[in-house]
């Protein structure tokens, strides 16, 4: 297996990107025994604080759990087995929560869209701090929701892996096998319902 394989994830795009989109992939190899510094944590929690939302809402919450944590344990044992396998070495896990409701009376119809668009960012601004991160909807949403007492106006809609890249070598056979795997997307053209 060419070495290159397992360090350069850059994307093969069609149009050159800035570099932190560019190099942002979902590994699932971590170091198990980094930490991420406080102020930077802050730092990747404020870029989603200012990210754009409808009217200004904002209606993203975060549940924000280091490694090692009873909040991270709470966390992890939700997640899918598929998960599991490899979510419990990153240094943080966020359960990204959308609150849904703008009063008593009136849904708020962007609220999951915000908190993906909040999400994206941090993810962005981690990569830019040197970290990695890795979204996941394998989990069980009612398991976190009943963990932290939420309420039925506060739906989580993924969970966020944060930590350093560790190696393709220290996951099982199958895992590493997907780490290592040629990063595709479906072609431009493809999304373009409309472009004259
Ligand atoms: C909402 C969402 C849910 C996802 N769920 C999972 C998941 O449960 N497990 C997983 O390993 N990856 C999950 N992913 C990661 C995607 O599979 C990944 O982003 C996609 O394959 C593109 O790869 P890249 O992020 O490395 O470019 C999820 C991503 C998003 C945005």
């Amino acid at each position: 297996m060419p070495l290159i394989a397992e360090t350069n994830r850059r994307a093969d795009t069609e149009s050159p990107l800035i570099d932190v989109l560019a190099e942002r992939w979902s590994p699932r190899a971590y170091d198990k025994n980094a930490l991420i510094d406080e102020a930077t944590l802050t730092t990747v929690l404020e870029a989603a604080r200012w990210a754009p939302s409808a009217s200004n809402l904002q209606p993203a919450r975060f549940i924000v759990a280091r490694r090692g944590s009873v909040s991270f344990a709470k966390i992890n044992d939700a997640l899918k087995g598929f998960n599991q396998a490899w979510a419990d070495t990153a240094s943080v896990l966020i359960a990204n929560v959308a609150k849904l409701s703008i009063d008593e009376t009136r849904e708020n119809p962007w609220a999951r869209y915000d908190l993906g668009q909040a999400v994206a960012h941090l993810t962005i601004q981690a990569q830019h701090e040197g970290l990695h991160t890795h979204q996941m909807g394998g989990f069980d949403a009612a398991a976190i929701a009943a963990a932290f007492n939420l309420t039925d106006d506060q739906a989580v809609v993924s969970v966020t892996a944060i930590g350093v890249l560790g190696k393709p070598s220290d996951l099982t056979p199958e895992l590493r096998e997907r780490e290592i795997a040629p990063r595709t997307r479906k072609p431009l053209a493809e999304l373009l319902l409309a472009n004259d």
